[in-house]
């Protein structure tokens, strides 16, 4: 199938990624990798280099397998001390470098792998740039007999939730998308749902924003700090 202009934004900014982190990259560097088109690009480019580095943790089974396909080692979090880099993609990001992630559902393991890397390095195509956090609809990971009760909750906070039909998220969860939501405190609302009883994790990503952003555009990559 041929490669639409959004894909091919994504290739480059995951080619760029790739080539950014080379340099740093030892024997014994571990790269943890996010979940999603522009972070498979990044995978891709990633097994051109991977006789330069140790290994990877995954943020999901999907990239964990696109990863092992490539050859590349995929090691447990839980026997890493140190990570390098974290790349990833995400579905709005703002200029403070805060996201919304989730739109694939592995939101909860992406925020714990980024939550121990040095570095974490965003890669987005320019569609993904808001003034705004909150039109694409902010996703949950919820317990699913908390269902009802965390979404008459968001309600609450003036959101619109959707039961993510048919999803089961890698932690044998369910994905609550919630509309509606005009996101001018992003850490304050992060922190606010993540103190409803039942929710797992929320898609902002702004207490700990990404700490460099990669933006791809027609005129190239656009490096931003
Ligand atoms: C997955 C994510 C992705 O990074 C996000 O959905 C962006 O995906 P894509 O690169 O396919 O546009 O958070 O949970």
């Amino acid at each position: 199938m041929p490669m639409n202009d959004q894909d091919k934004l994504k290739q480059q900014v995951g080619k760029a990624a790739a080539d950014y982190i080379r340099p740093h990259l030892r024997k014994d560097s571990i790269v943890g990798v996010g979940t999603g088109s522009t972070a498979n690009y990044f995978i891709d480019a990633l097994a051109e280099i991977k006789h330069t580095f140790d290994g990877t943790v995954a943020s999901s089974t999907v990239s964990e397998e696109r990863l092992k396909s490539h050859g590349i080692p995929v090691f447990e979090l839980n026997n890493i001390k140190n990570m390098m880099f974290y790349v990833d993609g995400a579905d709005e990001t703002n200029d403070k470098f805060e996201l919304i992630k989730g739109g694939g559902g592995a939101l909860t393991r992406e925020k714990i792998v980024s939550s121990v890397a040095d570095q974490f390095i965003c890669i987005v195509d320019e569609s993904k740039i808001v003034d705004t956090l909150g039109a694409y609809p902010l996703p949950i990971e919820v317990i699913p007999m908390a269902r009802s009760a965390v979404a008459r909750q968001l309600v609450k906070l003036g959101g619109r939730p959707v039961y993510r039909e048919g999803f089961i998220t890698d932690n044998g969860n369910i994905i609550l998308d919630v509309s509606d939501l005009h996101i001018k405190d992003a850490p304050g609302l992060e922190r606010q749902i993540n103190q409803i009883t039942g929710v797992v994790t929320n898609g902002l990503f702004a207490s700990k924003p990404a700490d460099l952003l990669f933006v791809g555009t027609p005129n190239g990559v656009d490096i931003r700090r």
